[in-house]
């Protein structure tokens, strides 16, 4: 095994995503067997020295560093990823894409479409592999979906719907973590939520070119967290004192595509009964079909041809389909969110070992960053809105 080359990984970042990227590289051995690498966990950091010591012990990094900066001088890592708030992302990149460490870098990549054009400079001067954390794209079913629609199964595509309706804000004594502070996490739902939303139907139809939309937010105080790292699904208790939200709840936008298709997207974190509705639909001249996270291993189409007896019907996922086979047999025997996280991850490291760019990296997120900084432009001035690819100097 140790004549195969090693990929050393650091993470900073140790919450929800750092926590989930590390066991996903962890397992990755055990359900992709025989991939022309093996990983090591050398180094985590993060500020709480709770999950730093979690880290070592628990998933056997082999150390871990309140300050990042010795990541980056560390010659035993090659990828860091960075599952910080959304504000640190840049100073990251930059610095650990200057000391020539492969990058990949949790959604949206920084917290403001400029920030996002910063980073991808940096990665691309450095001539490191960007990647960034669209894992909703690698989901099996997203994937059959595409070459439904690349194969022309459904016709001309006309329309198109895509939404992220999350309930982690619907409560408003969620506590006020980074998600809803400007300088924390730059822009609110449409970083957090829309970006995913928007980066699937660009993935599945091409560019955008014009949008129109408006923003809102509905909660503008929440209680203050308790010192120490906190989850966004956590909750603060009557008479807690509380805090200003400075970034938006809700978006909903009009859009153009390039290819004639017209579409709507919407995302909120406060409304109340969809609990993680992640979706799309698709319509074409022949046939649609439709996606939605809460129930990930399902796709429904519909097909034209089926003449009278056309209606949706649902296809399980399975081993039918790529990765799936590879965590559970047959089909109809779902996998998770995480195992998304893990085929991400594996597809990094094979474009690492390869030396090849990966898919979606930097220049991805400032695809979105652009239809973002076009619907902020179109809230403010009530107005259609051209997209322009938002670039650093
Ligand atoms: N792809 C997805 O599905 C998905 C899901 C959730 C979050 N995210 C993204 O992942 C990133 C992290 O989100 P999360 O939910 O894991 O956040 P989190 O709040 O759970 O974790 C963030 C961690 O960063 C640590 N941290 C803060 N400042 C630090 C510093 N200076 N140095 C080292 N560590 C520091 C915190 O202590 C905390 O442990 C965000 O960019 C978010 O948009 C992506």
């Amino acid at each position: 095994m140790m004549s195969k080359p090693r990929i050393g990984v650091g993470v900073v970042g140790f919450g929800w995503m750092g926590q989930a990227h590390s066991r996903s590289v962890r397992r990755l051995a055990g359900i992709f067997p025989g991939e022309p690498y093996y990983i090591e966990l050398v180094a985590c950091s993060d500020t709480d020295p709770g999950r730093r010591e979690q880290a070592v012990s628990d998933f056997g990094f082999a150390r871990g560093e309140a300050d990042w900066h010795s990541l980056a001088e560390d010659p035993d890592i090659d990828v860091v990823f960075i599952t910080t708030p959304n504000a640190l992302h840049v100073e990251l990149v930059e610095a650990f894409a200057a000391a020539d460490k492969h990058v990949f870098c949790e959604k949206p990549v920084g917290g403001t479409p400029d920030q996002t054009a910063r980073a991808e400079l940096a990665a691309r001067k450095a001539g490191v592999i960007s990647a960034v954390g669209y894992n909703y794209r690698w989901a099996p079913m997203v994937q059959e979906a595409k070459r439904l629609i690349d194969d022309g199964a459904l016709g001309s595509i006309t329309n198109y719907r895509g939404r992220f309706f999350s309930t982690y804000g619907a409560d408003p004594s969620g506590l006020l973590t980074w998600r809803y502070l400007v300088d924390e996490g730059g822009y609110g739902v449409s970083s957090d939520l829309l970006s995913h939303s928007v980066d699937l139907g660009l993935y599945l139809l091409g560019p955008i070119t014009r949008v129109v939309g408006t923003t809102a937010t509905f909660i503008p105080e929440r209680p203050l967290p308790s010192a120490g790292a906190v989850s966004h699904y956590g909750h603060g208790r009557p008479g807690d004192p509380t805090g200003a939200v400075t970034n938006e709840d809700y978006v909903g936008m009009l859009v153009e595509f390039d290819n004639g298709v017209r579409g709507s997207f919407e995302s909120s974190r406060t409304m109340v009964g969809p609990e993680s509705q992640m979706a799309f639909e698709v319509y074409g001249t022949e046939g649609a079909l439709a996606w939605n996270l809460e129930r990930m291993n399902e796709l429904q189409l519909y097909l034209r041809s089926d003449g009278r007896y056309a209606g949706y019907r649902t296809i399980f996922g399975g081993e039918r389909f790529p990765y799936h086979g590879n965590f559970v047999p047959g089909n109809a025997n779902g996998i998770g969110f995480e195992d998304l996280v893990l085929i991400e991850d594996l597809e990094l490291m094979r474009s690492i070992a390869a030396k090849r760019p990966f898919q979606p990296g930097f220049e991805d997120a400032v695809r979105y960053v652009s239809v973002q900084d076009a619907l902020l432009r179109s809230a403010a001035s009530g107005a259609w809105e051209t997209v322009k690819t938002v670039r650093s100097q």
